[in-house]
């Protein structure tokens, strides 16, 4: 099958099946585990396709956390149980965290945070056995940090004391404004979001202990501490496991 040409949503959707069933058969997700679910247009489908395997009796006693009120609302209409990190069902552990990415480079670490999600979503990604991205193809890049702005989750009081030191490190901020809200996008946790870029690929490694070490950083958006495997779907309806 490889004669598609594949919307980048349908991309999206093929993605996120793809990787829910690949993992059912690979016993990475299984009956009784828990599993952290990850936001965005990507995401989504994969929870769909997770509360579907559910349904038809495939897995069993499944408990997640939702990274967002996004992934919190779609786990309610999909009666997918949710749980807070903390809950004694979950003691701050996962077996398997699944989520989207706004970029990924040859190495699998990744931008995130696009969807203003990246403290929960980092909380749980780093806290699972198995992270697992899925992708439509635009995502795979030679290169982070100078073409996607980077998302970095602050505290208000500290806005332009923050925008110093990151300019400081080479990157040009930009406070991200709501849509349909007036003023600067809040996060779930009540939080502003600068967007950075920089005009040379940054160490991404380096960069996402140093921007986390400014004070008044509450989280970035740069994921390269838990490798992931990654799905990535491609126009011509193939699935690429990485
Ligand atoms: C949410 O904050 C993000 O990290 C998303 O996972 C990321 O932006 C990918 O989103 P899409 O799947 O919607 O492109």
């Amino acid at each position: 099958m490889t004669n598609k040409n594949l919307t980048q949503n349908e991309q999206k959707t093929l993605a996120g099946n793809f990787a829910i069933d690949k993992l059912i058969e690979q016993k990475r997700i299984f009956s009784g585990m828990k599993i952290g679910l990850g936001t965005g247009s990507t995401a989504m489908p994969a929870v769909e396709r997770l509360a579907e395997r559910i349904k038809d009796g495939t897995i069993k006693d499944i408990c997640a956390v939702a990274t967002s009120f996004q992934t919190t609302i779609a786990c309610e209409n999909f009666g997918i149980p949710v749980f807070s990190m903390n809950a004694k069902e979950i003691g701050g552990h996962l077996d398997l965290a699944i989520d989207g990415a706004d970029e990924i480079n040859p190495k699998k670490q990744l931008i995130k945070g696009g969807g203003a999600a990246l403290l929960l979503e980092k909380i749980v990604a780093y806290n699972a056995d198995n992270f697992v991205i899925v992708a439509d193809e635009s995502k795979d890049v030679p290169s982070i940090g100078t073409c996607f702005s980077l998302p970095v989750e602050i505290i208000a009081e500290a806005r332009i004391s923050v925008i110093r030191t990151l300019e400081k490190l080479g990157a040009t901020c930009t406070l991200r404004q709501g849509v349909k809200k007036a003023g600067p996008v809040i996060t779930d946790n009540g939080n502003l979001i600068l967007d950075l870029l920089w005009k040379t690929v940054p160490n991404a490694a380096e960069m996402e202990d140093k921007i986390n070490n400014i004070v008044g950083v509450v989280e970035n958006g740069f994921f390269c501490k838990n490798i992931p495997t990654v799905f990535i779907a491609h126009s011509n309806g193939t699935v690429s496991e990485r």
